[in-house]
């Protein structure tokens, strides 16, 4: 994949909320299988202000999600192998970070909505459980805190009834709730 950007400029006021959040540099992906090396990703740049928006376009297989995936650092390595770029959050390479550090700043400063929602969900737990994981874990929420956390942001979504359907089960939702 390829990429020129024009984004929307950001929007500046305080500390945290300006300023450059991520850098990719030059970055490769390639997948060794027993079949040969997939060149997923071939030099991708690209960069995300705070409060900017920025849209990827691109054919199907040309490196989206695998780029995500890498930003992330969820690629399942091997087969995936990261042999040249840079990805800086706040100007520090994550690349080069202990697994440890990367932990912090995953899910409390970039999160990603899977592409396929059934699958990321967990059936077998209700969808204000899976939702408030992030607050038990990432900021010692009780279960019932983080369970009116959660049906904040289904209400944020604009999901309708979200106090009732904030136990349901992922089958329960929409392709389009389960997304957003
Ligand atoms: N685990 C893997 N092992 C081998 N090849 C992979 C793996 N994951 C992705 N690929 C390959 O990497 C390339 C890029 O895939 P990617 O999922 O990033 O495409 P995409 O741009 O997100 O496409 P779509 O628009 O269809 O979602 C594809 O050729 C894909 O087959
Ligand atoms: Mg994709």
């Amino acid at each position: 994949m390829d990429l020129k950007q024009d984004a929307f400029p950001a929007p500046r006021s305080g500390e945290e909320k300006s300023g450059r959040l991520l850098d990719v540099k030059d970055l490769h992906v390639e997948f060794h299988t027993r079949d040969g090396v997939v060149k997923a990703v071939n030099g991708v740049n690209y960069s995300v202000d705070a409060g900017e928006t920025l849209a990827v376009l691109g054919e199907s297989g040309s490196g989206k999600s695998v780029t995500a995936q890498a930003i992330m650092g969820i690629l399942d390595m091997p087969p995936g192998k990261i042999p040249q770029g840079e990805i800086l959050y706040r100007g520090q390479d994550m690349l080069k970070m202990s697994g440890e550090e990367r932990r912090k700043i995953r899910g409390r400063k970039i999160a990603m909505i899977f592409q396929d929602a059934l699958s990321s969900l967990n059936p077998v737990l209700s969808v204000g459980y899976q939702l408030g994981e992030m607050f038990r874990v990432h900021e010692g929420l009780s279960r019932k805190e983080a369970k009116t956390k959660a049906i904040e942001l289904m209400e944020k979504v604009k999901i309708p009834a979200a106090k009732e359907r904030v136990n349901d089960y992922p089958h329960q939702f929409s392709g389009g709730m389960r997304q957003r």
